[in-house]
């Protein structure tokens, strides 16, 4: 068996699940989960409709790349919400249909890490667990590069030492984060690509959450924006992976892909061919439907903005917390251990959160993690401001 499987961390989920054995919950109160970053508003009906209509499909098999139509609203979608270049995104060459980003975001370096025992692969920390399981399984080492309070929550990159860069062949960046919620600037991303030029490396952007922000003056910054923007229209070095599961409220559709640089997309698409992950066609046509549209997306948007300012209003004061710049995650400071905050307020109110070191490492001599919990916002916001308010009367409590 790959003994790489046994440095696989127990998910944060198993974590939660062991914390909570033996614990009673408050029966006065319905349970709420803020724990599970699960989209829970409506998808949108006309995309179902289409998923119905074209279920036919399934009598075929669909194809690796998948179809042209799909690419060409991919590529339409990057153009318009990135301000690409027109004609910067060849079809066949820059962008390629995947089943949701998580599968993904780990395929992507089994394809692409030349195995020997000097790789490694950079990521934030606390992160997204795909990250570290995606190296590990590659035979790569993870490097962690902590984003804390006493950085806005957002990297340093310029803490990463040459050596690092050296043995560095790729380096995840979220944005907006998860958990943290920050969104990385474009001229921190510039000087990220330059750094990939030098030290010769692939910048993985995981921008899943970029739809889902606060200002709608200032979209998030993406990766391919970022190089364009400094001459590197053909995307050298630079990996985008998105998803329609927390823009379009679409998690079961498994529908997502990965955009940039020819040559490496190219290679990846070689992966995939053998790896036989190919999207099924209706859900190609429903995905279609979904990039295609972006009344649906800000509707989604609005009420992720309304449930942030509720709940914001009645937490600010007791907790520090912040508005994030996107997602769906509030990234909060508990006055205790946070485990020990889980599992009291789950006792006393009946609410599960995520404690923060469930997703982080110790690296550089701290757990960016600690005394910090994180509360998805995806539920109604009914439930959301209920949920705030009893954390209100629990934070009283402490
Ligand atoms: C940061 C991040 N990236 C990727 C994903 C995977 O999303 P999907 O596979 O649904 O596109 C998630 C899901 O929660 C996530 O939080």
């Amino acid at each position: 068996m790959n003994s790489d499987l046994s440095h696989l961390h127990p998910y944060p989920f198993e974590k939660l699940a062991e914390l909570k054995k033996g614990v009673l919950a408050n029966s006065e109160f319905n349970h709420i989960a803020l724990s599970i970053g699960e989209p829970k508003h409506s998808p949108p009906t006309f995309v179902l409709k289409e998923l119905a209509r074209s279920v036919n499909k399934i009598a075929r098999y669909p194809l690796t790349q998948g179809t042209t139509e799909l690419r060409q609203s991919i590529a339409d979608w990057l153009v318009r919400r990135f301000k690409l270049p027109i004609n910067s995104l060849n079809i066949e060459q820059n962008i390629l249909p995947v089943n949701g980003t998580r599968e993904a975001l780990f395929a992507f370096a089994q394809a692409m890490v030349e195995r020997s025992d000097r790789a490694l692969i950079c990521m934030p920390n606390p992160f997204y667990q795909i990250y570290e399981g995606a190296a590990l399984l590659s035979g790569a080492e993870a490097y962690y590069y902590n984003t804390t309070a006493e950085t806005g929550y957002l990297p340093d990159f310029t803490s990463i030492d040459d050596n690092t860069w050296r043995r560095c062949q790729i380096i995840y960046i979220c944005t907006p984060g998860n958990p943290t919620g920050t969104v990385i600037s474009k001229p921190q991303m510039q000087w990220l690509i330059n750094k990939a030029e030098e030290f010769d490396f692939i910048v993985a952007s995981d921008e899943c959450y970029s739809e889902i922000y606060f200002d709608e003056s200032c979209p998030p910054c993406g990766l391919l924006e970022a190089a364009a923007d400094m001459g590197n229209s053909d995307y050298k070095r630079c990996i985008v992976f998105h998803s329609l599961s927390k823009r379009s409220n679409l998690p079961g559709l498994r529908s997502g892909f990965v955009a940039g640089d020819a040559k490496i997309i190219q290679a990846f698409l070689k992966y995939r061919t053998y790896h036989g992950c190919a999207m099924p066609e209706h859900h190609q046509h429903a995905s279609i439907c979904a990039w295609n549209d972006e009344q649906h997306v800000l509707e989604n948007r609005s009420l992720y903005q309304q449930k942030f300012s509720h709940a914001l209003e009645v937490l600010s004061p007791h907790i520090d917390v912040k508005r994030p710049d996107g997602g769906f995650y509030l990234w909060a400071r508990t006055p205790v251990d946070s485990a020990e905050f889980a599992k009291k307020l789950f006792a006393a109110k009946n609410i599960t959160v995520l404690p923060g070191q469930y997703l982080s490492r110790t690296a550089h001599g701290i757990d960016p993690g600690e005394k910090h919990i994180r509360m998805a916002l995806v539920t109604s916001p009914e439930e959301t401001l209920e949920a705030a308010m009893r954390i209100k009367d629990f934070l009283q409590t402490l």
